[in-house]
């Protein structure tokens, strides 16, 4: 497993902007990379016009430069291909560059990340440049990692874009007629007789066909991939050495991430909890970036040392939460922790944004020290942590396509979220202090004893089966509400609902009730006489095999089945017809389980707000990150043996004391 390791250490450092700083400051910056323990700087990310002041002129002296000072003082290099924000002058040039956003309006120049991704221009300007800096720092001795354009994101809906969907869709359904069936454009009256009549989604123009909208999202994702692609592959033309990456966002509905992992050699990633995130918020994020990927370690490319500046209320991080949370992307599969950003810019949208170096320059203020006191520990981790994968017993399943189709779809309820579906599932196992991967239905499900696919409305080819098999080798799997309801252009399956994890779930379902937040009804376990709220959905559902695990107390469908279990082979498949409240679903969950073996890591569920994830070192040896959410000490009980505690060096044993926000990271002796 050592191709997991792709750095000599545990990268720190963050993104770099010299360029919008006088030259003379430089070398200040590069003395403070040291004072804080960086070891890696970003740059440039947003640099294309100063390396290229119009289409003929390159000007890469400066980075020369910089890139000098910057190695002389031990800083590595991720170096960005430069190409995340287009210049004025090619805008200008070549308007097609300029995108047309979703009411159908093209862009005027400005802001960033706002090139039409079907632009020949945009593709043959940032593939050119892209070459060129590899041609010019592919050898250097400080280039660690190729970090592509910044945060791809912002979908088009200009003509060019059209013309590229049109041929999109031909390739992928074959004929005009097979779309036609595909879409159901017969319902009133969509069918399309030519080609040229398919058009780009915008406000104004389709929203009633949702697998036309579908379909433009996929073809927009993988328009933005190649982009990404383009250029990659001139990057591994020349330096095939090179890991390349480009900054994800979590869950960032767009982008089917699933798809772009394939395409990164590791994971990147931007964190910027919202205000008042839960801890299973920002590990739901953190193995969801892992899991596109199959778990290999990843970067936390971003997180701000202090403050955001683009959320309504921007406080600080408290003291110790910058470096809790860097332990706890750790915890989550991280080698590398860098910031945005490492100077506090003077000028424009981001002066407010926090930066390692604040405005008063200095290195005795909080944020510069909490810094580089992490940066000192990181150094001292050595390669001790590197390259270790986290081990978790359970999954649950995430998958883009059926996010956009859920969200698109007119009915049954506008509270129904896919994320915020998912994000409940993994937090109810969090707070039980289960760890769990978040995956994609390609995942390979066989290392996983319990594997939840909350909302999996939209089934597409081969799922069912891979569900089938894990479940016949016997995985216990649970699936939920509006689950089994369309095909991957959004047609119902034939034959009603759960289409095809009919037969793997044993039951059939009817209709499907929708309750407003402010009404509820009750569900009653059958083994124990516990009763559970319940609410958002209900699904009438009928058993055919399953076996009834609780019904519902209230209203004309009183009686019917809301939770059942299903054997199928070796293992179980478990139906949540409706949504419990809290206290329900953990008890629910705890069941499950007990029927998959799963225990918490340390044996026990861990105190409030204390989060524990292992991991298994390339070396085969298990690692165990404990870290302390609460503003207050926590004693954490440790199993028997004798343990050392790798930041402080120290053993323990018994009974783990950790501060507030603390952070232990053991290894058994
Ligand atoms: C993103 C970008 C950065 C910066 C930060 C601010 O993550 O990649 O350039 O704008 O947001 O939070
Ligand atoms: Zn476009």
């Amino acid at each position: 497993m050592t191709s997991d390791i792709f750095f000599p250490r545990i990268l720190h450092g963050g993104d770099y902007n010299p360029e919008q700083w006088p030259e003379e400051i430089w070398d200040d910056d590069v003395r403070l990379m040291r004072l804080a323990h960086v070891n890696v700087a970003t740059l440039p990310v947003f640099g294309w016009v100063s390396l290229q002041p119009d289409e003929e002129t390159f000007t890469f002296e400066w980075l020369d430069r910089v890139i000098e000072k910057l190695t002389l003082g031990g800083v590595g290099l991720c170096l960005a291909t430069a190409t995340a924000s287009v210049p004025a002058w090619m805008d200008q040039k070549y308007p097609d560059i300029l995108r047309v956003d979703v009411n159908g309006v093209r862009q005027r120049h400005g802001n960033r990340h706002t090139f039409c991704p079907n632009s020949p221009n945009f593709r043959r300007l940032s593939t050119n440049l892209a070459r060129r800096m590899a041609e010019r720092y592919g050898a250097h001795p400080g280039l660690l990692v190729w970090h592509v354009s910044n945060e791809y994101g912002n979908p088009c809906y200009c003509d060019q874009c059209g013309a590229a969907f049109r041929l999109w869709l031909a390739n992928r359904y074959g004929s005009l007629e097979e779309t036609n069936r595909r879409w159901n454009t017969t319902f009133w009256g969509h069918t399309y007789t030519d080609w040229s009549q398919i058009e780009p989604p915008t406000k104004n123009g389709e929203g009633s066909m949702q697998s036309l909208l579908i379909d433009y999202d996929r073809f927009q994702s993988e328009s933005l991939l190649n982009c990404f692609k383009a250029e990659r592959d001139v990057l591994k033309e020349i330096t095939p050495h090179i890991p390349v990456t480009t900054n994800l966002m979590g869950p960032f509905k767009p982008l089917d991430y699933h798809r772009w992992g394939r395409e990164l050699d590791l994971v990147s990633w931007d964190s910027y909890p919202q205000r008042g995130a839960t801890p299973a918020e920002i590990a739901f994020n953190h193995s969801l970036m892992r899991g596109c990927k199959e778990g290999q370690p990843w970067m936390l490319m971003e997180q701000t040392p202090s403050q955001q500046n683009w959320q309504a209320y921007n406080s600080l991080k408290r003291p110790g939460v910058m470096r809790l949370w860097s332990y706890q992307a750790m915890a989550h599969g991280a080698n590398a922790i860098m910031y945005f950003q490492w100077r506090r810019s003077r000028g424009a949208c981001e002066k407010f944004h926090g930066a390692v170096v604040e405005h008063a320059g200095r290195s005795d203020a909080r944020v510069f020290q909490e810094v580089a006191a992490l940066g000192a520990e990181l150094e001292a981790l050595g390669e001790n942590t590197l390259g270790a994968r986290v081990e978790a017993p359970a999954a649950v399943l995430f998958d883009w396509d059926n996010w956009w189709a859920i969200e698109y779809s007119s009915g049954p309820s506008v509270d129904l979220k896919y994320h915020a579906q998912a994000q409940s599932y993994y937090s109810a196992l969090h707070d039980l202090g289960i760890v769990a991967d978040v995956v994609s239905p390609d995942a390979d499900l066989s290392k996983y004893k319990l594997l939840i696919a909350p909302v999996l409305y939209m089934v597409k080819p081969g799922v069912a089966e891979r569900l089938e098999a894990y479940v016949r080798a016997g995985g216990v799997l649970v699936t939920t509400y509006f689950s089994g309801i369309v095909d991957e252009t959004d047609l119902v399956h034939p034959g009603g609902y759960p289409g095809p994890l009919r037969s793997l779930l044993g039951i059939w379902a009817e209709s499907i009730d929708v309750l407003s937040p402010s009404e509820s009804n009750s569900v009653c376990f059958e083994a124990d006489g516990s009763i559970s709220d319940c609410g958002m959905l209900c699904d009438l559902i009928h058993a055919e095999g399953a076996e009834v695990l609780a019904r519902y107390e209230r209203d004309f469908y009183a009686g019917m089945p809301a939770v059942t279990v299903n054997g199928f082979g070796e293992g179980k498949a478990y139906y949540l017809a409706t949504a419990l409240a809290a206290g329900g679903l953990r008890s629910f969950l705890q069941i499950v389980l007990d029927e998959a073996q799963i225990q918490p890591p340390l044996g026990a569920r861990p105190p409030h707000g204390v989060e524990v994830t292992e991991q298994t070192l390339p070396s085969g040896e298990a690692l165990v990150y404990i870290l302390n959410h609460n503003s207050v000490p926590a004693p954490v009980a440790l199993p028997a043996g004798i343990f050392r505690e790798l930041i402080t060096g120290e053993e323990v044993e018994g009974m783990l004391e950790l501060g507030a926000y603390g952070v232990g990271v053991l290894s058994e002796v």
